[in-house]
């Protein structure tokens, strides 16, 4: 029985795990199974990441370069462009990017290129897992049949999973061992021996009856994000229409001790996961002839963010008789979220292409983020790139209006109130004290 002897050598730490994809999600998974003495191999696409991988040299921010190098050195892992390697692999573990095309229909394309090279080199004796979020079906329907072609047989002699992976990049109190982690099996077998892999590394595994549902249950999580954070930002335009502070109806809501839980509003959805996963699940529903309209209605209300700052803004120089065309705009970051180096969807990216669009001069300071370009399917234009800009006092007491669009911790907010005219703060990052002693006026969301 395959089960028997990889349960065994998993237990032994015998088993080499391949991990296929070393971004945020593979890099800090391998260096997991290094860590608790499984040998990691990471399989890449790009060389150069091979390259720093090999050298210890980390380009995730949640993995410390002097532990990659610590674990290379012990040879517990490496990184490889030669994917012919997967043979000696007895787990791998697919972590590539699961986009949308233009038309926002899932893009399982990376998976197929993987799952292609896996084929190639499927032996008996192999565990795979998709951890690659991706709509229901995607591991029994695509790739159980393109394992089987290659004349072998689930169970008798590979065996099949799906685990969905839940990294939270940049939140230190959350990292891969300590997140519980959910895993579906293509049959029982393969449920049992991926929960044991998983068990190496993390606390608790949490098994599911199949694929389908772990699949399904990391889309209902990402999508029950995308449709409280709509609410929570219909909340903040109704109330900025209404003349009350959202911020104030939220802290005081959450003092209900149970059936409220509070989301806040934004600038908009950004990052690889809650912009993109819930298509995943309504492009599934519709060809079971379902309509998710929560889905498209948590879309339609967070995409309408960036263009409600750019109202903001609009609205208070027009307070200060000045026009968008011609203003200093500063944003300040332009990462999707708080103290991370990622602008993937960031909304950032839509708000500096609208107010370019109505003729604005814009400029932004991010410490995680040297130049951001527009010409890789993050917005509609192919604007100039733009330069991250030193946070000077010059800078500060120039811009016509600063937007506080990520409040990164290291920027000295009390600074920005004192030498700014006008703030329009789209995350509470001004406290309200800062905001009473603050020269600039401030807008908040
Ligand atoms: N980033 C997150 O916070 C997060 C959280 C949970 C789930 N996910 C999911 O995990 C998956 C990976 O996301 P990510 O953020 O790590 O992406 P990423 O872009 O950071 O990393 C993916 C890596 O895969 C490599 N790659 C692409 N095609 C490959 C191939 N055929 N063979 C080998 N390597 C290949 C790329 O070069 C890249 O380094 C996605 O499905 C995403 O939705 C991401």
């Amino acid at each position: 029985m395959i089960k028997e002897e990889l349960k065994q050598k998993i237990s032994d730490r015998a088993a080499r795990v391949g991990v296929v994809g070393l971004g945020y999600v593979g890099l800090p998974l391998a260096t997991e199974f290094a860590r608790q003495g499984l040998r990691a191999t990471g399989f890449e696409v790009d060389q150069k990441k091979a390259d720093a991988i090999n050298r210890g040299e980390s380009y995730i921010a949640d993995v410390e370069s002097s532990q990659l190098s610590d674990l290379v050195g012990r040879e517990l892992l490496r990184a490889t462009t030669d994917f012919s390697e997967l043979a000696g692999c007895d787990a791998i573990i697919i972590c590539v990017p699961t986009p949308l095309r233009k038309t926002k229909e899932p893009d399982i394309s990376y998976i197929l290129a993987a799952a292609e090279e896996i084929k190639k080199s499927l032996r008996r004796g192999q565990l795979v897992i998709l951890e690659s979020t991706t709509y229901p079906g995607t591991t029994d329907e695509v790739l159980l049949p393109m394992f089987e072609s290659a004349g072998l047989k689930l169970d008798e002699d590979f065996l099949l999973a799906f685990s969905p992976e839940r990294v939270d990049p940049g939140n230190p109190q959350f990292r891969t061992d300590n997140i519980p982690k959910v895993v579906g099996g293509s049959t029982d077998d393969s449920t049992e021996i991926a929960a044991h892999l998983y068990a190496q590394i993390v606390g608790s595994v949490h098994a599911v009856s199949s694929a389908r549902v772990a699949e399904a249950a990391k889309l209902l999580e990402n999508t029950f994000r995308a449709v409280n954070i709509g609410m929570a930002n219909e909340m903040a335009r109704l109330c900025y229409a209404l003349g009350i502070d959202t911020w104030e109806v939220i802290r005081a809501a959450a003092t209900k001790p149970f059936g409220f839980m509070a989301f806040y509003p934004g600038p908009g959805i950004g990052g690889h996961c809650i912009p993109l996963d819930p298509h995943y699940l309504s492009w599934k529903a519709r060809q079971h002839g379902f309509d998710s309209r929560f889905i498209g209605l948590a879309e339609e209300v967070n995409s309408g963010m960036p263009e409600h700052v750019v109202r903001l803004v609009w609205d208070g120089l027009n307070d200060d008789r000045k026009s968008l065309k011609g203003a200093r705009v500063l944003l300040l970051g332009v990462a999707y979220k708080k103290d991370i180096n990622d602008v993937r969807e960031s909304p950032a990216l839509s708000i500096i292409d609208r107010l370019r669009a109505k003729g604005a001069e814009v400029s932004y300071h991010d410490p995680f983020i040297p130049e951001v370009r527009f010409d890789d399917a993050h917005t509609e234009s192919t604007g100039e790139p733009l330069q991250s800009v030193e946070l000077t006092d010059d800078e500060l007491r120039q811009a016509d209006c600063i937007v506080i669009v990520t409040d990164h911790s290291g920027v000295d907010y009390a600074r920005v109130c004192q030498l700014g005219k006008l703030i329009v703060d789209t995350r509470n990052a001004l406290a309200g004290e800062l905001r009473r002693d603050a020269r600039a006026r401030v807008i908040r969301l």
